[in-house]
């Protein structure tokens, strides 16, 4: 859409400084405002030279060079400004240059220079955050445990840590092979360079490519200009550590294969390879093997990523670390919810391993928060603070995950009183507590609501 003379002469006579020149830096346009406040008649100025108007200005090296000056100062009877000059091209010729103020004076300026130092500083600060990130978060301190089976994963540890191989750490959810990975990370020689994390399950099928390899500009639309690096780039000389491995597509599982044999990788859409020197960690809770199978996992690969293979133990199988992981656990909650129980019980620590715990130490993360937050400041958990969660597990009888005990049929009475209990206060709140009109609504005799609300302990 083109615009007329009139309407650009009205756009330029609401900014600041516009000046327009020919290619001889003769004066083709100066707006009001400027005019005004340099003192010149406008109609006079038209066809001078622009210095002898304004002797400061750099308007003539702008046509000379046919470069833009984006941002420069320029001083006039003491004051500051700031403008913006600009050769004007037409067909890839020059015609001409523009220029105009960006900002009136030097406060204005500084003020948005703040403005943009608030905003880099803070842009350093999440730089900074991403970076400690990239960072192992936990060590061997952190898993713990006193139980045969734990000093033995720690000796895994070590000797995996003291390798160069690639590692697996298989187990189920919530055992802590996260925990078992950074660990490895941090005893190496590699710790002073980048751990980096991959979830294979979060991130979408069609950007995991890209995400372990990085691309160059412009191999796709919407490709980043510049490029990007990939993670195994971004890794080098560290580690890499690909969680939930077996949800990598079978188009990636093909090319990590390849740059685990060729030691290089190549950005999607460039023609250069880059090497690569980056130890790989990997985790998965899925069977592998049964996947390898229904030929879902490539086998080629599993035998790559098998070389050291870390098996992290379910909880079941070390109930004796039940008693020091909730007192580690309640360390660390009493810290971060800003709490302070000051233990647990041997009983409830008894009652605790009559669990299977399918969850593993997540879970047992979670039923040892919902339980501090019934306890007073300064207690220590007792038994009655696990109502919760004996009323879920053990009185309901689940021995083995998912099997039931002959007390079934008591948490099928459990489930009938408590929803009794929650219709009939509902329905007495949307009754504004009238009786008569609850009764009527759960089509039942006022009596029976009488005796139904003494035996559940409704308070009216
Ligand atoms: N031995 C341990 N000592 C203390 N805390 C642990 C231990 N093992 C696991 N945890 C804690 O349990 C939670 C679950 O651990 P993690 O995330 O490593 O499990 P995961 O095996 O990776 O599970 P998933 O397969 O579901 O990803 C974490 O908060 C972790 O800090
Ligand atoms: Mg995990």
């Amino acid at each position: 859409m083109a615009i007329d003379g009139e309407l650009a002469e009205l756009v330029f006579e609401q900014m600041h400084g516009v000046i327009i020149v020919d290619t001889s830096a003769r004066i083709l346009y100066i707006n009001k405002q400027w005019a005004d406040l340099i003192g010149v008649d406008r109609n006079e100025s038209v066809g001078k030279h622009v210095k002898e108007v304004l002797p400061s200005t750099k308007m003539d090296i702008i046509v000379e060079t046919g470069k833009p000056m984006n941002s420069d100062l320029f001083e006039f009877k003491g004051h500051t400004y700031v403008c913006k000059r600009v050769p004007l091209f037409k067909d890839g010729k020059l015609i001409g240059a523009f220029s105009c103020e960006i900002f009136e004076n030097m406060e204005i300026a500084d003020e948005f220079i703040k403005k943009i130092k608030k905003l880099s500083d803070e842009l350093d600060y999440y730089k900074n955050e991403v970076r400690k990130l990239r960072r192992a978060n936990y060590s061997i301190d952190n898993i713990k445990g006193e139980s045969k089976t734990i000093k033995h994963l720690k000796k895994q540890i070590y000797n995996a840590a003291a390798s160069n191989s690639t590692v697996i750490v298989q187990g189920e959810t919530g055992t802590g092979k996260e925990l078992v990975a950074h660990s490895i990370h941090d005893l190496s020689t590699r710790n002073i360079n980048n751990f980096i994390k991959l979830n294979c399950a979060a991130i979408p099928s069609e950007l995991i490519e890209s995400e372990l390899f990085g691309y160059e500009e412009g191999s796709f639309t919407g490709a980043k200009k510049g490029g990007k690096q990939g993670i195994f780039e971004l890794a080098h000389m560290g580690s890499l550590f690909l969680d939930e491995i077996c949800d990598l597509p079978l188009a990636a599982q093909a090319k990590l294969l390849r740059v685990l044999q060729e030691k290089e990788v190549n950005r999607i859409g460039g023609h250069r390879s880059v090497p690569v020197d980056v130890r790989i960690i990997t985790a998965t809770n899925q069977d592998m093997e049964k996947m390898v199978e229904e030929k879902k996992f490539r086998e080629d690969l599993y035998y790559r990523l098998h070389v050291i293979q870390i098996l992290v133990p379910p909880l079941r199988d070390r109930k004796e670390d039940i008693g020091p992981l909730c007192r580690s656990i309640i360390d660390k909650l009493n810290y971060n919810l800003n709490m302070r129980v000051k233990s647990i019980s041997d009983r409830a620590v008894y009652m605790l391993q009559k669990h299977d715990w399918p969850g593993n130490i997540r879970e047992l993360q979670n039923v040892i928060e919902r339980a501090m937050n019934k306890v007073n400041y300064d207690d220590t958990l007792e038994e009655l603070h696990f109502d919760e969660f004996k009323e879920k597990y053990l009185e309901r009888g689940i021995t083995k995950y998912g099997k039931k005990s002959g007390k079934g049929r008591r948490f099928l009475e459990n489930i009938v009183t408590q929803t009794e209990r929650e219709t009939i206060i509902r329905t007495l709140k949307l009754n504004a507590g009238n009786k008569t009109k609850t009764a009527a609504h759960l089509n039942i005799s006022r009596p029976l609501l009488y005796q139904k609300i003494k035996r559940l302990g409704i308070k009216t």
